[in-house]
């Protein structure tokens, strides 16, 4: 069967890698999490003291940055590791969540990542998540997926990720990071977070995760039809 490209853009916590990775999983494609890259830079800034408004330390320090995915035996999925070590449980924590709307707002840092992603993909058969990747890194994607819920139910659903990490975490918190979040990411200068024309709108507030998966299968099916005429 023809292989497609599908992206799956939205904002914070609504459920995309967990869509991103059942589809890749049943479709047999490669799942990128974009997010994961500018969380590990994000870290490697925060871990070397560079100052992002900096533009030239900021492509100095890309300059010693080696990004790569390299799949879990254990988990099954794939982990970011950082200049070779696995940063997969470091880039989930709240010091990285905290700054990171900040560092990928930086032009330098989103060129050196989108550059990444689009060589990534340039085989078909990839489901990529994240902010721009409809309309920037794969803008002629044959599939592509705005996903929403309503902002309650998101801060729900991530703070029950984190609290079984760490019990200290409030909820207040969790609200607080989402929602300063996605306000920079919608309204940052470079590739701001928005719908593509031609996305489809999926709002899961009110599906389980087999049904929003039963739903997109379908999509991905009409997808392939419509491409191989
Ligand atoms: O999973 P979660 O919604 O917490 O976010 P993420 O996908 O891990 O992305 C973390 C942050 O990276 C976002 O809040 C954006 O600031 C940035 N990001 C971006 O700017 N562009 C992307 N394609 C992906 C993530
Ligand atoms: O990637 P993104 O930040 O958009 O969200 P995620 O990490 O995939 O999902 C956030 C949480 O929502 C996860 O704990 C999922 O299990 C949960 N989720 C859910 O409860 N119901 C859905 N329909 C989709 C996701």
């Amino acid at each position: 069967m023809k292989k497609i490209t599908i992206t799956i853009d939205g904002y914070s916590s609504c459920g995309k890698s967990t869509l991103a990775k059942q589809l890749a999983k049943k479709l047999g494609y490669l799942y990128i999490d974009s997010g994961a890259m500018y969380r590990a830079i994000t870290l490697y800034f925060i871990q070397h003291t560079v100052n992002w408004n900096d533009a030239e330390a900021v492509k100095e320090a890309l300059r010693s940055i080696h990004l790569e995915f390299i799949h879990n035996q254990i988990t099954g999925q794939s982990d970011m590791y950082l200049n070779d070590e696995n940063v997969e449980p470091l880039i989930r924590e709240m010091l990285v969540a905290e700054k990171v709307s900040e560092v990928a707002a930086v032009r330098e840092v989103r060129e050196f990542a989108v550059a990444q992603q689009q060589k990534m993909g340039k085989e078909r058969g990839i489901v990529m998540d994240g902010r721009d990747i409809g309309t920037v890194v794969f803008p002629h994607a044959e599939l592509k997926i705005f996903m929403t819920a309503d902002p309650a139910i998101r801060v729900e659903r991530r703070f029950k990720e984190l609290y079984e990490k760490n019990r200290n975490i409030t909820l207040h918190e969790v609200k607080e990071n989402l929602e300063l979040r996605d306000y920079i990411d919608s309204n940052r200068e470079v590739s701001p977070l928005r719908k593509a024309d031609d996305a489809i709108i999926l709002d899961n507030s009110q599906l389980t995760m087999p049904e929003q998966l039963d739903l997109v299968l379908q999509w991905v099916e009409d997808a392939i039809m419509a491409h191989s005429s």
